[in-house]
């Protein structure tokens, strides 16, 4: 086990900068994904930890020991990446072998480890196999078999599950959860999807082109996300960001616009007060926060038109219109509207969130 630590990394190929002074630190035995949409330059990022690509500035420690000049052998990690890079003369069972032989581990030994990885990855039918007889999905188990059977202070993961099915995928993600736990290796994984983030992570980093935008527990990227972007990658649907401006009416504080008005909840008053007012925000609110009324539900309840409703089994997505924005709510599977119903819609007051239209970061 190692922490791993960079401090201010850049990555430059050519003109463009894929990687723009990212500094964050992997604790000894903790889970931590990069999690970002396609370019964000998660990729760049592990290589560089791996030493699969040199870094243009900054430092990688692994262990407390700088690693920027150190070969990928060196850095005592295991990596699985997008590509497989299997050895097609190696069966699968040697292919999985073979980083334990080069380590010099007993034949007993290896053989244990290799089952052990093999029943958690459900490949075990295979090992007799060559790479090339094996579909995608199960050449990407083979080569996450083999980084995980390999010892080492420090596992990188890229994508490693994007080639399995939904379901193998979600068996494999809660198997590799499990695996942590006995282990406790300390893991750096990408991805895109925030589910596998949310379910995995100790702690999330969110890049976005080649910058940081936030570095949170899953709870914290979650329910406190530290601006618009973080707020919309993150949920399905993700949050709703509805324009409006927080103002003074009539003595009192208030989010307003054209289709709506509504009072500051408790919990941004104070912050409110300090702004400059008036002043353009956002107002963030998850689909799970807000519930719907057929009829007017007092004060509090905005008015609003039926968009679309979508089932989905033990659920529904309602869209409603409410002004410019299209704000979708998570509804129970019997609720029934038909398109240009008026609905009411009450916001979870302490779930709402506030952001600066312009910057787009979080201000409540
Ligand atoms: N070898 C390279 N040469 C030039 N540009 C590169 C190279 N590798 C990556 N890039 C560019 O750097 C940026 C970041 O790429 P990177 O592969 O790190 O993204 P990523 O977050 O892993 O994306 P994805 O989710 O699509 O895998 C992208 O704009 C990409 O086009
Ligand atoms: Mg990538």
């Amino acid at each position: 086990m190692a922490e791993v630590v960079l401090k201010n990394v850049v990555k430059r190929y050519g003109e463009l900068e894929a990687v723009s002074n990212v500094s964050f630190e992997c604790r000894n035995g903790e889970f931590l994904v990069l999690l970002g949409p396609s370019g964000a330059g998660k990729t760049s990022t592990l290589k560089m930890i791996a030493g699969l690509e040199k870094i243009t500035s900054g430092q990688v420690f692994i262990g407390g020991r700088e690693v920027n000049g150190l070969e990928p052998r060196q850095r005592r990690v295991a990596m699985v990446f997008e590509n497989y890079a299997l050895y097609p003369h190696l069966s699968v069972f040697d292919n999985i072998a073979s980083p334990l032989k080069a380590a010099g581990v007993a034949p007993g030994d290896i053989e244990a480890r290799v089952k052990h990885v093999a029943k958690m990855l459900q490949i075990e039918q295979l090992l007799d196999r060559r790479p090339a007889h094996l579909s995608g999905g199960q050449q990407q188990r083979v080569s996450f078999g083999r980084a995980l059977a390999k010892e080492a202070d420090v596992y990188l993961m890229d994508e490693p599950l994007s080639h399995l099915d939904a379901k193998l995928r979600h068996e494999t993600r809660g198997e590799l959860k499990r695996l942590h736990g006995e282990l406790g290796t300390s893991t750096i994984y990408v991805t895109h999807d925030f589910r596998e983030a949310l379910a995995l992570a100790d702690r999330v980093v969110v890049l976005d082109k080649g910058s940081i935008q936030q570095i949170g527990t899953p709870a914290e990227v979650y329910d406190q996300p530290a601006n618009d972007f973080v707020a919309d990658l993150i949920g399905e649907p993700p949050m709703n960001l509805i324009g409006c401006v927080a103002t003074q009416l009539d003595g009192s504080l208030c989010f307003a616009s054209d289709a709506f008005s509504l009072r500051v909840p408790s919990h941004a008053v104070d912050c409110v007060r300090g702004m400059t007012l008036p002043r353009q925000v956002r107002i963030g609110i998850r689909p799970t926060h807000i519930t719907v009324e057929l009829r007017p539900a007092g004060e509090d309840s905005v008015r609003a038109e039926v968009y679309v409703l979508e089932p989905l089994g033990a659920l529904s997505i309602l869209t409603v219109k409410l002004g410019a924005d299209l704000v979708k709510i998570r509804v129970p599977e019997d609720f029934s509207a038909e398109i240009g119903d008026q609905v009411w819609l009450r916001f979870a007051e302490e779930k709402i969130r506030v952001f600066d239209a312009e910057s787009g970061h979080r201000l409540v």
